[in-house]
């Protein structure tokens, strides 16, 4: 595939790297800066840059969309609406809203379009749900998951900058979020969540507990303040999984009592190969979604993150743009 990076910061080297691992080409990249993207292009060795999305996307198959939370809705509707296929990083976008925009861009014009949450292809999952399948743990009634790591306070930055919806639950609460989902396959009947937030009222630190059908719970934790341990174990009544790293898991325990199992699967190249296979197969196939990550899935995790945000009290500037918030 041919490839458009929309947006030049640190994510970007893993996409490239895994991208061009699997023989893919980057052929253009797009940024604000005229200046700074084309330093970028000729550092990385991409043939086009510059500020033009429309130019820069003639002839590519594909776009991969990288800027901060709030630039994604206007850039992919912009491609989905001439009709570049979209890969965009997670979360989508800031708020339902901007979510429903995207989808309903990719409809009417039908494009595809995938949040690049890159865990739900990891093959290690594969093993897990089979495990779960096949009654190991017995019925999941806990997972207990967080990701945090402690970054210096930059108040201008894309993390803790409101201006670009910083915070800790939109960057990485989203990933035990869509854990809990992978695994319970289904949306909280019930969510109370509780945050520190910062001076300019992001959330440095959530907590959120998340309760299921059957009365399965979830007590899942971000923070951009603090590491956390970023395992996440899922409890069942005959055993329990561990998995270490869980958003970019390579190897997982289940344990039954006094035995213990490890599975293991390292990544191909750095874990992002597997969506950009999946987009490739998405396109041979004339997917406009992948069912891995359905729009579905992008619709309820940020409804659930709108929810969770409206009880910790944090809203953008983004969220009033032309609406009451969220
Ligand atoms: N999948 C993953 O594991 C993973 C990991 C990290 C990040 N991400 C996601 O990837 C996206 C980018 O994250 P990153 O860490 O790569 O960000 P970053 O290093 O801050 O880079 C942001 C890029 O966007 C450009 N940009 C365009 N409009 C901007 C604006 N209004 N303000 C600031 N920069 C703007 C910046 O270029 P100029 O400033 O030169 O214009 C820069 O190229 C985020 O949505 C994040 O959630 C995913």
């Amino acid at each position: 595939m041919r490839w458009l990076i929309v947006g030049h910061g640190k994510i970007t080297a893993n996409f490239i790297e895994a991208a061009r691992g699997i023989g893919h080409e980057i052929v253009a990249v797009a940024g604000r800066n005229v200046e700074r993207v084309s330093i970028y292009a000729n550092k990385n060795e991409i043939e086009k840059s510059g500020e033009d999305l429309l130019l820069l996307s003639e002839g590519v198959d594909a776009a991969y969309i990288a800027t901060p939370h709030t630039e994604h809705c206007n850039g992919a509707i912009t491609l989905l609406d001439n009709g570049v296929p979209v890969l965009c990083e997670k979360p989508l976008a800031v708020n339902l809203r901007q979510v429903e925009q995207m989808v309903n861009a990719a409809k009417e014009s039908n494009t595809f379009l995938m949040e690049a949450m890159w865990t739900r292809h990891l093959p290690i999952y594969e093993e897990i749900i089979d495990w779960i399948k096949k009654g190991l743990i017995g019925e999941p009634k806990l997972i207990d998951a967080s990701l945090g790591f402690n970054a210096p306070y930059e108040p201008e930055s894309r993390l803790w900058n409101p201006q670009l919806a910083g915070g800790s639950l939109l960057d990485v609460g989203i990933y035990p979020l869509t854990l809990a989902h992978l695994i319970y396959e289904n949306n909280p009947e019930n969510i109370s969540a509780l945050a520190e937030l910062s001076p300019d009222g992001v959330d440095a630190h959530v907590s959120m507990s998340l309760q299921y059908q059957n009365s399965a719970l979830a007590k899942l934790g971000s923070a951009i303040n603090l590491s956390l341990p970023n395992s996440a174990f899922i409890l069942g009544e005959s055993g329990f999984i561990e998995i270490p790293d869980f958003w970019c898991a390579q190897k997982a325990f289940v344990s039954q009592g006094s035995a213990k199992r490890e599975s293991l699967s390292p990544h191909d190249i750095n874990g992002f190969e597997y969506q950009i296979r999946e987009v490739d197969r998405c396109l041979s196939e004339r997917l406009m979604q992948s069912p891995k990550v359905s729009w579905e899935c992008s619709l309820s995790m940020m409804q659930l993150m709108d929810n969770i945000r409206s009880q910790i009290g944090v809203i953008y500037p983004v969220d009033r743009e032309g609406h009451d918030g969220v």
